[in-house]
């Protein structure tokens, strides 16, 4: 069991921002988006990426629609530092394009960043040092003053270093490692020294990306945060505001888009959430979101399984089937009323109308997913994705009634043999219970005649290994058929005939009918259904009918079905 908690942790405190504006705010349009697939996400992988599967994804996030990518930390490691070599070198940087570096605020480091950067035609130089407290006193040992030294005599450097290659437009970013963590009047000190020492203006803003690199409390106080330093910070106007969310209590997504209604106006994150730990915030489930709110993100997802193939074999890491947006079981509904409910809200969905369909905040197809899977069937199911199942894939559409009849059938099936079933059984289950299975009573042919207004019917039963001509006279086919399978002793009340057209060709060449008939015996009981297909219309319904009578045969006296079967 585990323990008290309260005397091992503590709860975050309240900042205590009592004016805060962001509760009132709206999302409306897209924050600048910056991926570190490249960095925070492949320094998280068991194993790094090779240059071959870096190559793969900074295209692949090119595509997308990225425009800032962090691709390295060149410093790190060698393989880091010939990919930002080969992306210059080899001409890979879309104009549109600037690449990013992250190095730690240490001269050495930053002597080899800014020489991997050589040539650039752009570049974001993002560095950092860890500021709060734990940080301070028990891994650096180093007093507010000296942390704050070392992030200025870094900008310093990193300013000098520039001047030195004037080739390239040079984008200074700073973030305060342990933000989320960190006092909130150190953290503005810091932030505002940087500011200083780079000289921001208007025209040559600071990047300050103000990371929860452990998400440390809700969501709500990581908000206050980002607003009391988007409104005490110095130099508002020179300041880009950045965020770059963990995920370490699952509410990473939540602490982004409060952070944007809070003042940041652009975002760090990974596809899918890869990063260290828990995550980076997943930058595909904060546009999709944006999205599904009316609002283009400017990142096109519309092949969303593509990249997602393309992320898992860059990381090699597999993306979950329940992940928002591109799980492969998110646009799936096993339960039979999430069924109904979608069922019907696929119907009642206009084209161009604002998108309503019931379980479903996103229209698959927007994501270039298909709706085949909308709908899966196992012993959860009910009737309406049966029943969606037969109509889509197989182009009949069950009157309800069978539709409750025939979901009995699937329930036996699943309950006894469990998992789920695929459209062709559902199909396979519906032939062999209506259409297919050897009956006690077969229909053999029919003939139809008209006598003194009536309409007189001549029919061929095969029972067992006879063949019986019977005779009978109605006020249509089906009555006239119910009233020559009276002379075998078969006794039937019709409740409902309804028939549909099957596959038609545009001049209906191809077409066939589908006949459901549903009987009860005359005791008025055992009520059920035959079904039949036929390209004649009537033969279909006197076939369906036949069927009926000899399911209600079988359930009355069980030997007959399995004498048949
Ligand atoms: O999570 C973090 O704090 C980082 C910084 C280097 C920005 O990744
Ligand atoms: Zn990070």
């Amino acid at each position: 069991m585990l323990q008290n908690p309260a005397g091992k942790y503590r709860p975050f405190q309240p900042i205590g921002l009592a004016d805060r504006q962001w509760p009132n705010r709206v999302h409306t349009h897209p924050p600048t988006w910056m991926s570190t697939d490249l960095r925070d996400g492949n320094q998280a992988l068991f194993e790094p990426m090779n240059v071959e599967r870096k190559m793969r994804m900074f295209r692949t996030l090119c595509e997308i629609g990225f425009k800032e990518i962090e691709v390295a930390f060149p410093s790190a490691s060698q393989t880091d530092f010939d990919f930002v070599r080969e992306l210059i070198e080899g001409g890979h940087i879309p104009n549109d394009v600037t690449i990013e570096v992250l190095t730690q605020a240490r001269e050495h480091l930053i002597r080899r960043t800014m020489e991997s950067l050589r040539g650039a035609r752009r570049a974001i130089v993002h560095v950092y040092n860890a500021t709060s407290q734990p940080f301070r006193d028990i891994v650096f040992g180093m007093s507010t003053q000296q942390v704050v030294e070392m992030a200025v005599s870094s900008v310093r450097l990193i300013r000098e270093l520039a001047a030195a290659q004037p080739e390239t437009e040079w984008v200074l970013e700073y973030s305060p490692e342990t933000f989320s963590a960190t006092e909130l009047d150190f953290a503005r000190e810091i932030c505002d020294a940087v500011t200083a020492e780079w000289g921001a203006t208007p025209d040559d803003k600071v990047i300050l990306n103000l990371p929860g690199t452990v998400e440390m409390a809700t969501p709500n106080v990581y908000a206050d945060q980002i607003e009391w330093m988007h409104r005490h910070l110095a130099r508002r106007d020179s300041v880009i505001l950045s965020v770059h969310p963990h995920n370490d209590r699952g509410t990473a997504v939540a602490s982004a888009e409060l952070a944007m209604l809070a003042g940041a106006e652009r975002v760090e994150g990974c596809l899918f959430g890869n990063g260290e730990r828990t995550g980076n915030v997943d930058i595909v489930t904060l546009a999709l979101n944006l999205y599904t709110q009316g609002i283009a993100p400017g990142l096109d997802f519309s092949d969303i399984n593509a990249v997602a193939r393309t992320a898992e074999h860059c990381t090699h890491l597999p993306i979950h089937p329940r992940h928002p947006y591109v799980g492969d079981l998110v646009f799936t509904a096993f339960s039979g009323s999430h069924q109904d409910a979608i069922k019907k809200g696929f119907a009642a969905q206009r084209p161009d109308a604002i998108w309503n369909v019931p379980y479903l905040p996103i229209d698959p197809a927007d994501l270039g997913r298909s709706y085949d899977s909308v709908i899966r069937v196992n012993s959860q199911s009910g009737k309406g994705g049966i029943a969606y199942l037969l109509e889509t894939g197989y182009g009949v559409i069950l009157p309800r009634r069978l539709q409750i009849e025939f979901s009995a059938e699937v329930q036996r099936h699943t309950d006894c043999h469990g998992g789920e079933m695929s459209a062709a059984d559902i199909w396979a289950l519906f032939s062999q219970t209506y259409l297919e299975r050897s009956r006690p009573v077969r229909y053999v042919e029919h003939h139809l005649y008209e006598r003194d207004g009536n309409q007189g019917i001549r029919l061929s039963v095969e029972v067992g290994d006879v063949t019986h001509l019977l005779n009978g006279e109605g006020n249509g086919p089906i009555d006239a058929a119910v009233h020559a399978l009276r002379s075998l002793g078969i006794e039937l009340q019709v409740r409902g005939y309804e028939e549909r057209s099957m596959g038609s060709s545009a001049d209906g060449g191809n077409a066939q009918a589908c006949a459901f008939v549903e009987v009860a015996n005359t005791a008025g009981c055992q009520a059920c259904f035959g079904v039949a297909i036929d390209v004649n219309i009537v033969t279909a319904s006197i076939k369906a009918l036949i069927g009926a009578a000899a399911r209600i045969a079988e359930r009355v006296h069980p030997a007959l079905a399995v004498e048949a079967a």
